[in-house]
């Protein structure tokens, strides 16, 4: 039986990791060939079985370079104003996270830059760190609210992030993270600023269509338990999906929380025990393991690898760029911090930025690996394996890459 392809594009002599299993292969094909139809992969296979195609497409040569699939950042706060250089300072002088932010520093400064910036100052900032993110290979970014912490700020935030698609190649989801921090019109009423946001703030961001999810911090420093719990029922309500920063500094009991509402993943985890990962393991939740913020904040507590491994959770890896606990705008650094800092493999830390980072975002029926049928979101890499991504930092390998199959410029 011959098989005919429509294909506008096909590229040929390129060395495939798929990504498309969680084995430990990498999905690895080699010698091979892809054909893109409409912004998709429409046939893979061994470049000695090329199909019949009904017209002929336009051919590239990949001299042998690897091809994988576009990086996925599922955890970023790229939306802000303003630096906390000197926090930094502070820290390396022995003053905790925790305590900077209970002296009004913290997550409040970034919100009182926030509110005072322009939309547009908002929106240029946000292209900037957005583009440099492009530049390493990340074809999707998730973008969350929460420097706003008022009505129009938070409002202001998703709009700019909802316009970065505008101007750069790039998918972009936006989550809702009103429940960040406590603002300071509500410092002594946690309660009143929640039944606020679920009344007032969830509601129209859903109405604008601004959010594709919604997220809480459940902390110590954060929100309760009960507050989550309030803000995810309002968040079902109104069809959207969640997603937590769980047991980052202690252990909450987040994730099972968010496990009940069959949460698209769980975030930081450091602190998380058998029982939350029994839970996420049972809800198909992701663990979205952050190494940038542990490094950052000089943690010790590691996340459960083992646990997670041993219960099949599906391990995702981000960037959690932010102006605090994680200044780092480079995805490609976090998968060799996932293997040095945390212990994944390679292979596990390359399905964290690409297929597992789809599932961390309700996507990986359309991106995260190479499948025919998926959007043709791909890398080529001047490497000899995919290993190399892990193994070497900040040495530029990418030569080429797409955006729903058409080339994005790289410089
Ligand atoms: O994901 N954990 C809470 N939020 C951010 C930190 C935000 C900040 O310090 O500005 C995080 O690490
Ligand atoms: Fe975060």
């Amino acid at each position: 039986m011959t098989l005919t392809v429509n294909a506008e594009k096909l590229l040929l002599d390129v060395n495939i990791a798929s990504m498309a299993n969680n084995d430990q292969s990498y999905g690895i094909l080699e010698n091979a060939a892809l054909a893109i139809e409409n912004g998709k992969i429409s046939w893979i296979g061994a470049q000695g079985e090329l199909p019949q195609f009904s017209h002929a497409p336009a051919t590239e040569s990949m001299n042998g370079q690897w091809l994988t699939p576009g990086l996925i950042d599922c955890h970023t706060h790229l939306v802000f104003a303003g630096n906390r250089a000197d926090e930094f300072e502070q820290r390396l002088q022995g003053v905790s996270y925790a305590d900077i932010a209970a002296n009004g520093g913290g997550i409040q400064r970034t919100v009182t830059a926030t509110r005072a910036a322009s939309e547009t100052e908002l929106l240029d900032l946000a292209i900037q760190r957005a583009k440099t993110l492009l530049l390493q290979g990340v074809s999707c970014v998730e973008v969350k609210s929460g420097y706003g912490l008022d009505f129009e700020t938070e409002l202001k935030m998703l709009r700019v992030a909802r316009q970065l698609e505008k101007y750069l190649p790039m998918k972009v989801k936006t989550t809702f993270l009103g429940a960040h921090a406590l603002p300071p019109e509500y410092s002594s009423n946690p309660d009143g600023y929640v039944q606020m946001l679920c009344d007032d703030m969830l509601p129209q961001v859903a109405e604008q269509g601004l959010a594709d999810a919604v997220d809480v911090f459940c902390e110590s420093i954060g929100f309760t338990l009960e507050h989550t719990r309030r803000v995810f029922n309002k968040a079902q309500q109104l069809g959207l999906p969640v997603k937590l920063h769980a047991e980052q500094l202690t252990n909450m009991g987040g994730s099972a929380l968010a496990a009940s509402f069959n949460a698209l993943s769980v975030d930081h985890i450091e602190y998380l025990d058998e029982v939350g990962v029994q839970a996420i393991s049972e809800s198909g939740t992701v663990a979205t393991l952050l190494p940038g913020a542990f490094y950052y904040l000089k943690e010790t507590q590691k996340p459960p690898i083992d646990l997670l491994r041993q219960y099949k959770v599906p391990m995702a890896i981000a960037t959690d760029f932010n102006p605090g606990s994680s200044p780092i705008c480079n995805l490609p650094l976090m998968i060799n911090m996932a293997c040095t800092l945390f212990s994944l493999t390679p292979q596990e830390a390359l399905q964290g930025v690409t297929l597992n980072a789809a599932r961390a975002l309700g996507m990986d029926n359309q991106i995260g690996s190479i499948e025919v049928g998926k959007q043709a979101d791909l890398l080529c890499w001047d490497i000899s394996h995919p290993n190399q991504l892990a193994y070497q930092i900040g040495n530029h390998t990418l030569s080429k890459m797409w955006q729903n199959g058409v080339p994005v410029k790289l410089s």
